[in-house]
């Protein structure tokens, strides 16, 4: 019997989702764990990381996804290592890529694979605090209230269209240590929620505007 075609509205395929980490995973985690409990019309085809202890690359075998260490330093150029990133999710038939703690810059050779198809999650609220130290950055600023996004990724760090904010106050003589699970703690929640819209097609991209379909 053939086998139907994917559409963005009524698929019947549960979306491919590649992601890429540098760390620990606990995103991954919280995006793994909703998919088996079955709330995301969604499967991971492969985890990439660019560090081989990176954590993460542990707690996708533990769940049976393929899980590859693409090592920057075996590549000739930085071009090069985005070329064997993309492949690998070629290769795995990943429709959507989610950056999850990835803390390099996605080359062009990959966002231009999957145009409109890159999504990351940071621990600010965008356009605040761009950059590798969102958390301490706001902390070191004063700012009262930060939070978390998630966007679609461009070619610069941390500028796509934003998909979900949410805010996390910053509570009198807070540190790294006391901020970091509030802000988790949002991570977990809104990330798997950005990947669960995505997968129903209820995400529209007008310019810098990510309208949600309800
Ligand atoms: C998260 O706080 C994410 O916002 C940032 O890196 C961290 C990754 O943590 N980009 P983990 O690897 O998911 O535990």
């Amino acid at each position: 019997m053939e086998r139907p075609q994917p559409t963005v509205e009524g698929r019947r395929e549960p979306l491919r989702v590649g992601v890429i980490i540098s760390g620990s995973g606990t995103n991954l985690q919280a995006i793994i764990d909703e998919i088996d409990a079955g709330n995301i019309p969604a499967r991971i085809a492969v985890v990439l990381s660019n560090k081989g202890d990176a954590y993460g690359l542990e707690r996708a075998r533990n769940h049976g996804i393929p899980a590859f260490h693409v090592d920057p330093k075996a590549q000739e150029s930085f071009g090069h290592y985005n070329t064997a990133l993309r492949d690998k999710l070629l290769e795995h038939d990943v429709e959507l890529v989610v950056l999850a703690g990835y803390m390099r810059l996605l080359g062009v050779e990959v966002l231009r694979a999957f145009p409109g198809r890159v999504v990351n999650i940071h621990p600010a609220l965008l356009p605040s605090f761009a950059g590798a130290h969102g958390v301490p950055d706001a902390l070191a600023y004063g700012v009262k209230v930060t939070g978390v996004t998630v966007h679609f990724a461009d070619e610069e760090f941390d500028t796509g269209p934003i998909i979900l904010q949410e805010c996390v106050p910053i509570h009198e003589g807070d540190t790294e240590e006391t901020l970091f699970p509030r802000i988790h703690e949002v991570e977990y929640r809104i990330y798997p929620r950005a990947i669960k819209l995505y997968a129903e097609g209820r995400l529209v991209v007008e310019g810098r505007k990510v309208r949600i379909i309800e």
